[in-house]
């Protein structure tokens, strides 16, 4: 019979082997749901085996919300850069410095890509991950060990059988895929919050975050194309990374060892187009001499090798001419100016539009209408203006691009703080903040008024019916729809009776809406900065719309995630008398603006420190019900029964053998009803 610890260990290596599978070979053998089951089930032990704590374990991939502050370490050898060109002339020449430096030995070149993210160095010493550190500047980085054990295809433990050196450092680098990008940026733009520009941005905020569960949510990714170490395997750079992909590392499959300069092309050419399809971004590719002796007689530079080099590729860029720049006005009130340009295909779709994000880059930029503009589409998905194309450049140019004074809506004199790149609209009366407000009060994650629209919430405002959100809970059928019946009292035509149809259930949309939870309502009134995590944390705190509105900046800052951007937008916002009297509006029909008693009583320390083991078949809530509320009273819940379980949360029909193993170690039978008035 194995014994517990033995399981821990068995489970460990067979999370690793199918997290491998998963994440860096796209092949996983089984179902999400058996993968599931067995690191529940790890948990389980591990909860019940403190002594077996390992940072290492599959468990830990979830992160944890500790805030850390980084330490800088030294790199135990520097990080350089490369050199880069841009020119297939400049790779001859690279080539020819190569050939003199090696006295005419014959020599390969490893091609491989350059991947657009940030560089990561990591530690491993007895096969298991111990330190990972960004490159900093060079000689010194930022441990973020933490943070990187939640990248899923970042190997924490080898497969034992491999042969992998006691001790090596392997280098790489962090990226974040197009999917998980998109995805960031949809839901940072339902919240408000600013977006990132492209996904190497993306990584790096991501892996500098201070808390590593925002790091396991993003789904980062890495590929590691350096191996350095006293003792590593092989002689050549191409081998040892062949080596590291079976230790368990994710490496690039496009990398090829060439022979001549013709190869070398060949390679740049196909990877220029074929990148499009790559999942990830990249920007250019790296040429490596293959041979490490040959690497070391070549040397190093003071700031990159002499062996290696990257070849940038030429962003696809187009030229079109600029027509108009409209300013659009955001539900924060941002303007951000936009360029209208004549229609050009660019790397594959049609482009007529480009942000040209705010003052400080129009200015820069130069633009007068009529202009050729180029357009360019790199890393970043949306595309950019990046220039006037000067080979148009005419002595008469349009009128010069200004960004506007005043709003473009209302007319009012827009404002810029000095510390923000954004210029504000500071009229909140101004409509498309309005309907901005409205659409995001009755977005799914807010107060969920799906019976309501973009367009019904516009003409709503048109019609006068209504200015801010709280107008919506005066909104009645006689309101909304002409009448059903005529004066005299006969039935009007059958399309009013269908307008009234939808109208009673718009308003019973919006009536279902009073019950949603503070929590959510704290999000729906769209305080710059408070997301959805934000508004939770800040609900849970403080419990009531007053109590958060006699907060301090200081008790603020106090609460778990919150920082000082988003505790000063929330002061802020509660000093706004309009703001006021909005929420007493609200109050008044009848919306929450305070966590239940209910809701209250679901949120309790009575049960920490204690593990609870549920058995049996319940009355007045599922098993994962109690799961739940056992863990939302800091209470765990276990599988099997030990002499550390606090109590069994016994149902009907427990089994004999359980009944038995509790009364022989002691622990205490809990009923259903007993449990419930436990955490009341
Ligand atoms: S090798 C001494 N290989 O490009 C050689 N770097 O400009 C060290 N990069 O800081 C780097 N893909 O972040 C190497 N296949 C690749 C790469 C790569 C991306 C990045 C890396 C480095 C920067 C140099």
């Amino acid at each position: 019979m194995t014994t517990e610890t033995e399981e821990i260990a068995r489970l460990r290596t067979e999370l690793h082997q199918h997290n491998y599978r998963y994440y860096v070979l796209n092949a996983p053998v089984i179902g999400d749901q058996q993968f599931d089951e067995m690191m529940h089930r790890l948990q389980e032990l591990e909860a019940r085996h403190p002594e077996c704590h390992d940072p290492n374990s599959p468990t830990q991939r979830v992160g944890s919300d500790l805030t850390h502050d980084f330490v800088t370490v030294a790199h135990k050898r520097p990080m350089l850069s490369l050199s880069n060109t841009y020119n297939q002339q400049e790779v001859s020449d690279f080539y020819e410095r190569v050939k003199e430096g090696l006295h005419g030995e014959p020599f390969q070149l490893c091609c491989e890509m350059k991947f657009d993210g940030l560089s990561i160095s990591l530690h491993y010493e007895k096969g298991k991950l111990v330190r990972a550190v960004t490159r900093g500047d060079g000689v010194q980085g930022d441990d973020v060990t933490e943070n990187v054990r939640t990248i899923r295809s970042i190997p924490l433990v080898l497969p034992e059988e491999t042969d992998y050196p006691e001790e090596f450092e392997i280098r790489g680098e962090v990226l974040m895929p197009f999917s998980s990008f998109e995805k960031l940026n949809r839901e940072r733009a339902e919240r408000g919050e600013p977006l990132f520009a492209n996904p190497r941005n993306a990584a790096s905020g991501t892996l500098k975050s201070k808390d590593s569960r925002v790091v396991a949510e993003r789904q980062l990714d890495a590929y590691l194309y350096y191996l350095l170490g006293e003792d590593i395997p092989c002689h050549s750079h191409y081998e040892n990374l062949q080596l590291a992909r079976r230790w368990g590392f994710k490496v690039s499959d496009a990398m090829q060892l060439t022979d001549s300069l013709d190869e070398v092309f060949a390679y740049i050419n196909h990877w220029n187009e074929a990148r499009h399809s790559l999942p990830f971004a990249t920007d250019g590719i790296v040429l490596k001499v293959n041979d490490l002796s040959q690497q070391r007689s070549l040397g190093l530079t003071a700031k990159s090798p002499r062996w290696a080099i990257a070849y940038k590729f030429q962003a696809e860029q187009v030229s079109t001419i600029l027509r108009e720049v409209t300013f659009q006005v955001g539900r924060t009130g941002v303007v951000t100016p936009v360029a209208n340009m004549d229609p050009v295909l660019l790397a594959g779709t049609m482009v007529k539009r480009a942000t040209l994000h705010n003052a400080d880059v129009l200015e820069a930029l130069d633009l007068h209408l009529g202009d050729h503009v180029l357009v360019e589409k790199g890393g970043e998905i949306i595309p950019k203006i990046v220039g006037v194309d000067q080979e148009f450049l005419t002595e008469e140019r349009g009128p010069k691009v200004t960004f506007v004074t005043h709003c473009p809506e209302c007319g009012t004199a827009l404002v810029r703080n000095e510390e923000e790149a954004a210029t504000y609209c500071p009229n909140d009366a101004c409509k498309p903040q309005i309907l901005g407000r409205i659409e995001h009060f009755i977005s799914r994650k807010a107060m969920d008024i799906s019976s309501l629209g973009p367009e019904t919430v516009d003409k709503y405002f048109s019609d006068g019916l209504i200015h801010d959100v709280a107008d919506l809970y005066a909104l009645t059928l006689d309101k909304l729809c002409p009448p059903e019946v005529d004066l005299f009292g006969n039935p009007l035509p059958n399309n009013n009776r269908q307008e009234h149809l939808q109208q009673r259930n718009v308003l019973a949309g919006i009536e279902a809406s009073k019950q949603v939870s503070f929590e959510r309502v704290l999000f729906a009134l769209g305080i710059r900065f408070v997301g959805e995590v934000a508004a939770k944390s800040l609900a849970r705190n403080f419990r009531s719309v007053d109590a958060l509105r006699e907060a301090s900046l200081e008790q603020l800052l106090e609460v778990n995630g919150i920082g000082l951007v988003i505790a000063q937008s929330v002061k802020r916002w509660f000093a706004d008398e309009q703001n006021l009297q909005l929420i007493e509006r609200l109050r008044g029909y009848g919306l929450q603006l305070a966590l239940t008693d209910n809701e209250l009583s679901l949120h309790s320390d009575k049960l920490a420190g204690q593990s609870v083991v549920i058995s049996g078949v319940f009355a007045h809530h599922s098993r994962d019900e109690y799961k739940a509320m056992i863990e939302q009273h800091g209470g765990k819940n276990v599988g099997s029964i030990s002499a550390k379980t606090s109590f069994v949360l016994a149902g009907a029909n427990m089994g004999p053998a359980k009944l038995e193993k509790a009364s022989k170690l002691g622990v205490k039978i809990v009923t259903e009803e007993e449990f419930l008035t436990m955490i009341l």
